[in-house]
Order: C-alpha cells, then structure tokens, then sequence
C-alpha cells in the first residue's frame, strides 16, 4: 500500500506513524510546577541524540484541544526534568500516569508510585526506574501549530542513575536484566529480554 501523507488528517497520520515507527523507548518524565507541585507522565516520541553534549529529546505534543501538556507547561516554568526508564515490572504503573489528571495533581501519590529526591534538579525520580537521567533544559523547538503540534523538548544530561541490580559482569547495564519495555502500535509492548547481536563491518 502507499500512503499520502499530505492528505491525511494530522490524527491518522498519528495512527500511522505510531503504528509503524516501533519498538519506541518511553520516557517517563517527572517535572515540578511553579508551586512545588510533581508531575509524571510517559513519552515514547522519544531518543537519546548526542553525546557531545550528553542530549536527549521527547515530544509532548499539544492536547487535540490544542492546550499545552502539564509536563510542556510545568517545563516551561521549571526547566528542568527527569527521565525515567520503564521496566516491565513498572508497565501498569507507567500507563496509568497517561491519564488526563488535574492540572497540579501528583501521579507519584495518586497511584502509589515511591519517588526518590534528584540531585541536580528539582523534579524527583521513580525510585524503582532502573534508569533515571537527571535533566536540564537545553531548548525548546515548536513544530507545528495547534492540536497534536509539537514541542520538542532536548535537555543536557546531568546525572544518571543507574540500579546496581541491572550492570551485568562486565559493568554495563545488561538489556536482560534492564528489562526495559517499548512501545508498539495502539494497546501493544515489546520487552528488552529477546536480543540478537549482529558484528559491525568496521570493527
Ligand atoms: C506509552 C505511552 C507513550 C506516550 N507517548 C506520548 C508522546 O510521545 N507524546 C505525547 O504528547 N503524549 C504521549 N502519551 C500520552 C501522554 O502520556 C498523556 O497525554 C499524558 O496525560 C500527558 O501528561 P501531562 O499532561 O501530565 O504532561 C503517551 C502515553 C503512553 C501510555
């Protein structure tokens, strides 16, 4: 089949997107409003991009009301975050905090989720996340304009915490034992225990 993308509704194009643009890594990204107050919500538009400087960057994307996201807007007015790894064991936990809660209510205590205190930044961390990158700002980029546009949000990694439990002999988080999930189209995951390894040409 072919697809046109300059004739599809931005909802479709969506649809079709996230179905084919998988496995996707999930952030669970923990901010802090103005007024003190936690937020945790998941991203899979979602990537490391450079280590020079330590980047990564997520995409809330605007509401279909074309309303600004809590995590956008707490970012906005705290810039700093962080990014948590989602494991298996934290899946329901993870999809639970996409719910549309209150501006200002705090997923870590509405669903029963221990948090841990940062030590770059304000935002806390998921305690039990095998992975948690403490952030700051770098920019902002807006593509698009209105329902489903995006903010595209890079921060600088300034910390990471890494779960003893998850380094494998040689010192190096071991994917098994991460057992991080990804994203696939619609309700579906795929999980980091299923590998296979290929040699690089130049090595
Ligand atoms: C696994 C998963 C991945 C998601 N990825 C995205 C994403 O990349 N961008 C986005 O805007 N929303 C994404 N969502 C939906 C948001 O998590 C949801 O809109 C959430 O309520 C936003 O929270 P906030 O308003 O507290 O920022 C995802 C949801 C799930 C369950």
């Amino acid at each position: 089949m072919r697809l046109d993308f300059t004739s599809l509704s931005a909802r479709d194009a969506y649809s079709w997107m996230v179905s084919t643009i998988l496995p996707r890594p999930i952030a669970w990204v923990s901010t802090i409003s103005a007024d003190g107050k936690s937020n945790l919500a998941p991203f899979s538009f979602f990537q490391g991009i450079c280590a020079n400087p330590p980047t990564l960057m997520f995409v809330p994307v605007n509401t279909r009301d074309g309303a600004k996201k809590d995590t956008t807007r707490n970012i906005e007015a705290v810039p700093e975050f962080v990014v948590n790894l989602v494991p298996f064991a934290l899946a329901e936990k993870m999809n639970a905090t996409a719910a549309l809660l209150p501006y200002g209510e705090s997923e870590f205590e509405k669903f029963g989720i221990a948090s841990a205190a940062s030590e770059h930044v304000r935002p806390l961390r998921v305690a039990a996340a095998p992975v948690a990158f403490e952030c700051t700002l770098d920019r902002i980029v807006h593509v698009g304009e209105g329902p489903l546009a995006a903010n595209v949000v890079f921060g600088r990694i300034m910390l990471a915490h890494i779960a003893d439990a998850a380094l494998g002999a040689d010192g190096h988080p071991d994917p098994a034992k991460l057992d991080l999930i990804g994203r696939l189209g619609g309700e579906l995951y795929t999980r980091t225990t299923e590998r296979f390894s290929i040699k690089r040409p130049d090595r």
